[in-house]
């Protein structure tokens, strides 16, 4: 009984240390090199980050309470917190992210986003953290490439390194991402093509990669990702034609593919697809004629074909769309008559969707 009462006492006594003492030591000396080297001159975000418990009060870093092991680093430039609501300034942070949070191994979010001035490479340490949810980086001056072995991270569920300088390709372990769900690469400075094995990221719901140098084509495999709501691609130098199964994809809504080399037919599962409501296809090198095949279920919030090679006429059952937000035809090589009634039905169509084409006519432009 005696020795059981000790037992018990000890376990009591070890769990008001951890949570008194809260922080482990050893993520508590990692996070310090972490803001060693960085500098945060106008919120002082990092005076909170003293003292023995890493785990209480210090900005942006959570932890595990059993263990003390810090789990969250949290550090947003773009915040509604009440520190940078009262400056009036959003976040400004220069240094670099040092790869001793690679010594955080529990770590399941590493958001340090929108600094505007951090440079250097994420280390490429951090593909490690094998708890890693949330490795979001976005709105930096980081360089260098993503890690090529980013595909370890199989817990990873958010993937965020836009708006940044990366450059490099596009890993191809990035397709082992079993569980991610957001990829965001966009505004970097990537080259090479996307995957072809793209298609293997099951869980991807927002897939951007606009704003590189993308080349290459679009690979057929995205249209196995069933999830897929967002797809962005523009701004990129993809040649090649669009796969036909991008129209045949159940739950995808925006499909942006403008400003890029790509050319051929549009596919006429794209336009009859009546959950693609935000559809942008200009700057391209599209030629051929406009399906026909819109119908009473054809809901477009956005509808830009605009700068192609397009040739023939407005397809008259374009007019038989319940709804068309923005459309813009124009630039192309289209003649003939308006359908009538597009401009009735959509009366807020204006000239402009319209100008700069071979020989249309009729309302909103000039009658035939
Ligand atoms: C479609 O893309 C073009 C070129 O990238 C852009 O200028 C245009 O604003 C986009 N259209 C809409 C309606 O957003």
């Amino acid at each position: 009984m005696a020795s059981s009462c000790i037992i018990t006492v000890t376990v009591f006594i070890a769990t008001v240390i951890i949570a008194v003492n809260g922080c482990s030591p050893s993520d508590r000396t990692a996070l310090l090199s972490f803001k060693a080297a960085l500098k945060e001159p106008y919120h002082g975000i990092f005076n909170s980050w003293s003292g023995e418990n890493c785990c209480v009060n210090w900005y942006g870093v959570s932890c595990d309470s059993t263990t003390g092991r810090v789990t969250d680093i949290n550090l947003r430039g773009e915040s509604e917190d009440p520190m940078f609501v009262k400056s009036g300034r959003s976040g400004y942070m220069t240094g670099n992210i040092s790869p001793e949070i690679c010594k955080i191994d529990r770590l399941t979010t590493l958001v340090v986003a929108d600094w505007k001035a951090i440079t250097g490479e994420i280390p490429q340490c951090v593909t490690s953290l094998s708890n890693l949810r949330i490795l979001d980086v976005i709105g930096n001056k980081l360089t260098g490439k993503i890690p090529s072995n980013i595909g370890n991270l199989q817990r990873l569920t958010v993937l965020n390194l836009a708006d940044n300088s990366f450059s490099g390709e596009i890993p191809s372990s990035i397709v082992d991402l079993a569980s991610l769900k957001h990829l965001d690469l966009s505004n970097n400075a990537l080259t090479g093509s996307v995957p072809a094995n793209f298609g293997k990221l099951q869980m991807l719901s927002r897939a951007l990669m606009n704003r590189n140098q993308l080349t290459g084509s679009i690979p057929v495999s995205i249209s196995k990702i069933y999830r897929l709501a967002d797809l962005d691609l523009s701004m990129n130098r993809l040649t090649g034609s669009v796969p036909s199964e991008l129209g045949k994809m159940p739950v995808l809504s925006t499909l942006n593919l403008d400003s890029n080399l790509l050319s051929g037919q549009i596919p006429s599962s794209l336009l009859s697809n009546s959950g693609l409501g935000i559809v942008n296809l200009s700057h391209n090198g599209f030629s051929g004629t406009i399906p026909d095949v819109f119908c009473p279920k054809s809901y477009f919030m956005v509808l830009d074909m605009s700068f192609n090679n397009l040739n023939g006429r407005v397809p008259g059952s374009l007019s038989s769309s319940k709804y068309i937000g923005h459309l813009d035809l124009s630039h192309n090589h289209l003649c003939g008559p308006i359908p009538l009634g597009l401009g009735s039905t959509f009366d807020h169509l204006e000239a402009s969707s319209f100008n700069n084409n071979d020989c249309l006519c009729g309302n909103p432009l000039k009658t035939c």
